[in-house]
């Protein structure tokens, strides 16, 4: 039996955030030990160019996302892990799936309005064209599901709707993939405003927990964590952040947020906060350990990287012949 393709991304701006592990890299953790599956795992280094980036800095920090993928526990044997820019048909299916998305469609994603409302200096073509690129990583591969947090939803369901415009137009060529998207953790709030999405762009460094962040760090930061004046521990629409707060101890202890509950509700807000620092800091001591040795071998993790991107080569050059073929371009 074919294994069925999972496929996902992390764009290199900013720090890999808490948000990011609980949302996105904790299932690719657990994909990757299903025998079902075979998953991508890639470095969205060409979507990161929608904002402008000092290229010394660019360049450190995708092979540091790479590290710490590997140091998350994304294994190089179990999975295909690589540079999207190392596989050019990316940006050669990002053209002809350009040619099957509309303007209208493409302007009204939420995170393109969001983001050339913040960048409106800078509301460049790729800004638009992101979600047809992140339409092409995914449909390159034949990609059955695709675990991100919710707020990637909206893109996945554009991916749908290109892939299906273009097996109509021709015959089925593309697998329509499904979101997979976790009941608990989908988005994770800002620790400063827990009514915003943490954000890996947010400059309130206390908004935001890097999964490389320091012991004293990550307790300083949950130490100042917003919360409300009433001093009860409970879930719901009135306490965002002691809610945030449980959804991230549930996440990173693997519990339910009935069993989180259980265990804190009598605490008061100073000791709860300091328990969940704690239950973040276990998480992600071994994490920084295990980054600070991979980066020493710089080496190492561009051999990893080169097998993941020849692997992907391979499969993405496949569907991209398989296409122009469709679409009636010229072949040699
Ligand atoms: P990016 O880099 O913004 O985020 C990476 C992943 O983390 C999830 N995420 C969150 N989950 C829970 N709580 C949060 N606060 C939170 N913030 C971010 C995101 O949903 C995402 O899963 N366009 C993508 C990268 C990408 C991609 C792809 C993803 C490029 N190509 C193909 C899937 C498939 C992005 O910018 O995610």
């Amino acid at each position: 039996m074919d294994k069925k393709i999972i496929y996902s991304g992390i764009q290199p701006t900013g720090c890999i955030t808490l948000g990011n592990y609980i949302g996105a890299l904790g299932n690719w953790l657990k994909l990757q030990d299903d025998d079902n599956y075979q998953c991508l795992y890639s470095i969205a280094d060409l979507h990161a160019l929608t904002v402008r980036q000092n290229p010394a800095e660019f360049r450190a920090r995708t092979l540091s996302f790479f590290a710490q993928y590997l140091a998350c526990g994304v294994c190089p044997e179990k999975n295909i892990m690589y540079f999207q820019s190392h596989v050019p048909a990316h940006a050669e299916l990002t053209w002809i799936l350009n040619c099957y998305t509309y303007v209208g469609e493409a302007s009204r994603m939420t995170q393109f309005k969001d983001k050339s409302s913040k960048h409106t200096d800078n509301i460049n073509m790729g800004l638009m064209d992101y979600p047809v690129l992140m339409a092409s990583d995914i449909l390159l591969y034949n990609t059955a599901m695709v675990p991100v947090g919710v707020d990637q939803k909206q893109h996945l369901e554009l991916s749908r709707d290109i892939a299906n415009r273009f097996n109509n137009a021709y015959s089925p060529t593309f697998t329509v993939p499904e979101p997979y998207i976790s009941k608990m953790g989908a988005k994770i709030m800002s620790l400063a405003d827990p009514t915003s999405k943490m954000s890996k762009s947010d400059e309130n460094i206390n908004a935001t927990i890097s999964i490389l962040n320091s012991r004293d760090e990550v307790m300083n930061k949950f130490k100042k964590a917003v919360t409300d004046s009433d001093n009860s521990i409970r879930i719901g629409e009135d306490k965002p952040g002691i809610t945030n707060l449980l959804t991230i101890y549930a996440a990173v202890t693997n519990k339910t947020i009935d069993q989180a509950l259980a265990e804190c509700a009598d605490m008061s807000y100073g000791v709860f906060k300091q328990h969940v620092g704690e239950a973040v800091d276990t998480l992600l001591t071994p994490i920084r350990i295990k980054y600070n040795e991979l980066m020493c071998d710089k080496a190492h993790l561009a051999s990893i990287a080169k097998d993941g991107a020849e692997r992907a080569n391979y499969l993405a050059q496949k569907m991209l012949r398989k296409v122009y073929k469709k679409v009636g371009l010229y072949q040699l």
